[in-house]
């Protein structure tokens, strides 16, 4: 009988105090420093919920939403927010306290796409996805309608490689902040 497991049994919490030498040129925390964590509790949420090694297939976008300080302690939360055969994706949301004032910010939101592998390194079935919460619904609906756009995104993306016009483009570009020199 197939697999299925529900999002609270995989949900992680990764927290950690972020240190000087995290920090940037400007005194800020690295954005790199937060994206690996990012990574780090985006795998430990897959592999609990495929019971299996994952690899890191592709990430969302990620907006900065607000500098994070040295001295901060920042919690990132996982859940997976939906599954196809083999991949998984995961819902970050990462915020960050201030521990004297208590003052909390939330500082990114980012989608990691996680695929399931066995042991000789192929892409591995994870088990389905019990849907508890209205919450968890829309996650999973959003997901999927995310996937859509993206196929959409990459085929539009690969027309403008193939049917390229130089004149054409250089229209569109009139009025950029650019120099065309050739
Ligand atoms: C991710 C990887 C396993 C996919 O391999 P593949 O040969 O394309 O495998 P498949 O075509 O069977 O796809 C497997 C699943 O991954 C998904 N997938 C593959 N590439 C993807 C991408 N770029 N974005 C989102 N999902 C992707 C497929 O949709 C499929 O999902 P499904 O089974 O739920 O329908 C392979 O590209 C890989 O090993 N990449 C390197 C991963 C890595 O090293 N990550 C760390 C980066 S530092």
């Amino acid at each position: 009988m197939e697999n299925f497991k529900t999002v609270a049994e995989s949900q992680t919490t990764l927290t950690e105090l972020m240190i000087p030498s995290y920090a940037n040129f400007g005194g800020k925390i690295h954005g790199g420093v937060i994206m690996s964590l990012m990574d780090k509790v985006a795998y430990v949420c897959a592999a609990k919920h495929a019971d299996a090694y994952c690899v890191t297939a592709s990430v969302d976008a990620i907006d900065f939403l607000a500098p994070v300080e040295v001295g901060e302690l920042v919690s990132l939360m996982a859940s997976v927010n939906y599954v196809g055969r083999t991949s998984l994706v995961i819902g970050i949301r990462v915020e960050s306290e201030n521990v004297k004032t208590h003052a909390v910010k939330h500082t990114n939101t980012s989608y990691f796409t996680m695929v399931a592998m066995d042991d000789n390194h192929e892409p591995v079935q994870v088990p389905g996805l019990i849907l508890k919460k209205d919450v968890e619904i829309e996650r999973f609906f959003e997901a999927l309608y995310s996937k859509d756009l993206k196929k959409e995104y990459r085929k539009e993306s690969k027309k403008i490689r193939t049917e390229f016009e130089i004149a054409e483009s250089i229209e569109r570009i009139k009025g950029e902040r650019c120099i065309i020199e050739r």
